[in-house]
């Protein structure tokens, strides 16, 4: 099944909030957000901005009837700044007038005098002051101390990580409506409808069920509307509590860049050892997390990176430590791979360094180290299978890397201002939350009496394809075909309590709440079925492609039939389902457990050209195998596949976030940050399943596919590095992320001797 709304995407006739047609009297909001990144407000002026053309209306936070406070894990984070500014953007102000234009112009108008306090922007600086979120955290496994001490070779390093901007097609935004008194609906572009509803509660001190929110679908999210397209949910909100109007927000893209977080950059320091013949026996590390002003999500993504660290790999004493570090940044957030990429990264990093050191092809040391079956990670969870070995073997095998890395050698002898290079990277990305209590959906199937059936879960289709899932599972479950199910928007009033569409798990969660949904109702119409045959055993019923079998033979009954005889015999043709993922435990105490229902697995190659004189780049292909389990739809994976993996390379690539020390985006517009786009793509990517690899839990043995591929990203910035080191062998490269052209230039040239330079 091709992505259900492949066609409306294609003619422009899928709707996003602002399609929406606009209420009678709507009123749009600008956001006049801090100028400075930290310090105290002496003072704030909007009596110019609410004398302006057009203006109904300032809000602040003496406006807020409830509490100031949206932050989602530590109450840390007000809607709008009071007293206080922590970083360039942060919302004190917000303008509201009939048109966009005049609401801009209003807030243009707007004065704050505010005593400048000082801005840290690095997080090791914060650290050091005492500027931290939450507690640092370690894991850890054996005996670190004594393994280093048994190892024949240990290294040290640094490794420097850019955070990333999500660049989701449609900015953030909100539509407010009031209701009947007292009443709001809120038509929002979140990963997240429940998280809106409980802090739009908190902003104006009313109950859960006053609030409705409704979401049809995002124009991309990617994580950066997992918890931060709440605030402008509330903004919206409020706006429309005090005036009484509906209320519009949308950012544009310059103030989204500016105003938002993004994926969190990282400065980690690592050691690692191992012995002669490359079995790593020991690996310590420290992640210092940029967590921007606010905690945002960063304790739980510092979690994640926490349980990523060994990557792909057993290592089997390990140290694993971790602090979230207060800047003055906007908050940073969840970013797809929701910090596994960092973790992983730098566990690729210690082990080039130590290939690098040991003179040994770094694949070889991977390959050495991967996870078995019966091998634990340092938290306690077995790796359960031997996919990562398989994915690799099936890798190396079917693309032929030894021909590849001997045409590699060959081109590389050949040419001397061009120079080539590969890498692999293993994935290994574990499934589930990482808070337990947060693996748990709701679905609600209603059959009608024509046999067309309306569904509802509580996950949110953001481009990944979940409808498509959701729609296909509930006709397989059922047995009819998927043009007769109709999927709803994501609506708080049909679903409560939703867990945010995030951690890949979508699917796996909504979607065996939709099964089970589906199998109430099943039992009811085989019932129903049996009576209308005479047949004793209603287990002998089936439904497949609309029709009734008995005993697997047609029975001459439709779906539809059957349905109206059901609905006649006063039989409930409506079912809500409730699923929680069995048997994932973590404690954070011990840090010991199994959060992961499983681990999703696979290898990718990437091949790259690198032009030495000018520090350019051309990624020639990507070859992997992935372990999908049995796929929903083939296409819509792919597509998955593609996409994360365009995200992953960019990452490590072209995507460089650059901050001045007044804590500035220097590169926030899409003229300054760089994308990957169709060109930087390579034309050659090669994706094959992993075979037998049904999901454990997932619906009908699927795997979920959203995250795990963009880690294959990762690769390209150890192709680079190799291809580096063919021009200049023996200089010093730093593991600086992303490797951009630039960087790239100055590395490779970098060094006060031009004797030492290479020459032809
Ligand atoms: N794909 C598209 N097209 N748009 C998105 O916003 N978000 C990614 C991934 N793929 C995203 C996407 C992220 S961060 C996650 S966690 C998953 O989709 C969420 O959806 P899933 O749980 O259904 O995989
Ligand atoms: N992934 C995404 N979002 C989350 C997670 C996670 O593991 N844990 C809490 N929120
Ligand atoms: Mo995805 S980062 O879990 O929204």
């Amino acid at each position: 099944m091709l992505h259900i709304d492949a066609t409306a995407h294609v003619r422009g006739e899928s709707t996003y909030v602002d399609d929406v047609p606009a209420p009678a009297g709507m009123l749009y909001a600008a956001i006049f957000g801090s100028p400075v990144a930290h310090g105290s407000v002496a003072s704030l002026n909007v009596e110019d901005a609410l004398a302006a053309e057009g203006v109904a209306a300032v809000i602040t936070a003496k406006d807020i009837p409830g509490e100031n406070q949206i932050g989602p894990i530590i109450p840390d984070e007000p809607l709008l700044a009071d007293g206080a500014v922590h970083y360039r953007g942060q919302p004190l102000a917000v303008v509201l007038a009939k048109s966009v234009a005049l609401a801009r112009k209003g807030a243009a108008l707007i004065t704050v005098s505010i005593d400048p306090l000082p801005v840290i922007t690095d997080p090791r600086k914060a650290y050091e002051n005492g500027e931290i979120i939450g507690a640092p955290r370690t894991v850890a496994c054996g005996d670190v101390e004594a393994a280093f001490e048994r190892c024949d070779v240990v290294v040290s390093g640094s490794c420097d990580m850019g955070g990333q901007e999500h660049v989701y097609l449609e900015t953030q935004r909100s539509r407010a409506v009031p209701q009947e008194p007292g009443r709001l609906k809120i038509y929002s572009s979140t990963q997240s409808p429940y998280a809106g509803q409980r802090m739009i509660a908190r902003i104006l001190g009313i109950p859960h069920n006053h609030i409705e929110i409704d979401v049809l679908r995002l124009g991309g999210a990617f994580g950066g509307k997992e918890d931060q397209a709440t605030q402008w949910a509330c903004v919206a909100a409020l706006s429309a509590w005090v005036t009484g109007q509906a209320v519009e927000v949308v950012l544009s893209r310059e103030e989204d860049m500016r105003m938002t977080g993004k994926r969190h950059p990282y400065l980690s320091d690592f050691k690692i050892g191992a012995t002669h013949d490359g079995k790593i026996l020991a690996y310590q590390v420290e992640h210092y997390q940029n967590s921007g002003a606010g905690a945002d999500l960063s304790t739980a993504v510092l979690e994640r990176t926490l349980l990523h660290s060994t990557g792909s790999y057993h290592i089997p004493n390990a140290r694993i430590f971790g602090v979230c570090c207060r800047t003055n940044l906007p908050p940073n957030t969840a970013f797809r791979g929701f910090g596994g990429p960092q973790g992983m990264f730098v566990i690729e990093c210690a082990i080039t360094a130590l290939a690098e050191k040991m003179n040994l092809p770094v694949a070889q040391l991977q390959r050495r180290n991967l996870l078995d079956k019966s091998d634990p990670f340092p938290y306690g969870q077995l790796m359960g299978n031997d996919h990562a070995i398989r994915a690799w073997d099936d890798a190396v095998a079917s693309y032929d890397f030894a021909a590849i890395h001997e045409r590699i050698d060959h081109f590389n002898a050949d040419h001397f201002a061009t120079k080539k290079g590969a890498a692999l990277m293993p994935v290994c990305f574990g499934i589930s939350f990482t808070t337990t209590y947060m693996n748990q959906a709701s679905a609600l199937l209603h059959v009608y009496t024509d046999g067309s059936v309306g569904l509802s879960t509580g996950g949110v289709e953001m481009g990944q394809g979940l409808s498509t899932n959701m729609v296909l599972l509930a006709a397989r479950a059922l047995g009819i075909d998927t043009g007769k199910v109709r999927i709803e928007s994501t609506n708080t009033t049909r679903i409560a309590n939703m867990s945010p569409s995030a951690a890949s798990s979508t699917t796996l969660l909504n979607g065996n709440a939709v099964v089970l949904a589906a199998d109430q109702i099943l039992v009811r119409l085989r019932t129903v079925a049996a009576e209308l045959l005479s047949e004793s055993r209603a287990d002998r019923i089936t439904i497949a492609d609309g029709e009734v079998l008995n005993g697997g033979k047609p029975a001459g009954l439709t779906w539809e039939a059957l349905v109206q005889h059901a609905y006649q015999s006063r039989v409930g043709l409506s079912a809500h389902a409730f699923y929680a993922t069995p048997d994932v435990h973590y404690d954070k105490q011990t840090e010991q457990g199994e959060p992961f229902a499983y681990h999703a697995c696979g290898t990718a190659m990437v091949e790259v050209t690198l032009d030495c004189v000018r520090g350019t780049y051309t990624v020639d292909s990507v070859k992997m195998v992935h372990d999908l389990g049995r796929p929903l739809s083939e296409s819509v994976d792919l597509g998955q596949i593609e996409g994360g993996l365009a995200q992953g390379l960019g990452w490590m690539s072209l995507e460089d976030l650059q901050y001045g020390e007044d804590g500035t985006l220097l590169s926030g517009a899409l003229a300054t940050y760089k994308l990957p786009d169709a060109h930087f793509m390579p034309d050659d990517i090669q994706v094959k399943f992993l075979e037998q690899t049904d999901g454990p839990i997932g619906p009908y043995g699927s795997k979920a596919v959203g995250e795990p591929p963009l880690m294959y990203g990762i690769a390209l910035f150890f192709a680079l590095r190799q291809a580096m080191r063919a021009f200049r062998p023996t200089a010093e490269f730093p593991f600086t992320a992303p490797l951009t052209p630039e960087r790239v230039l100055t590395a490779l040239y970098a060094g006060d001797d031009p004797g030492e330079l290479p020459r032809k």
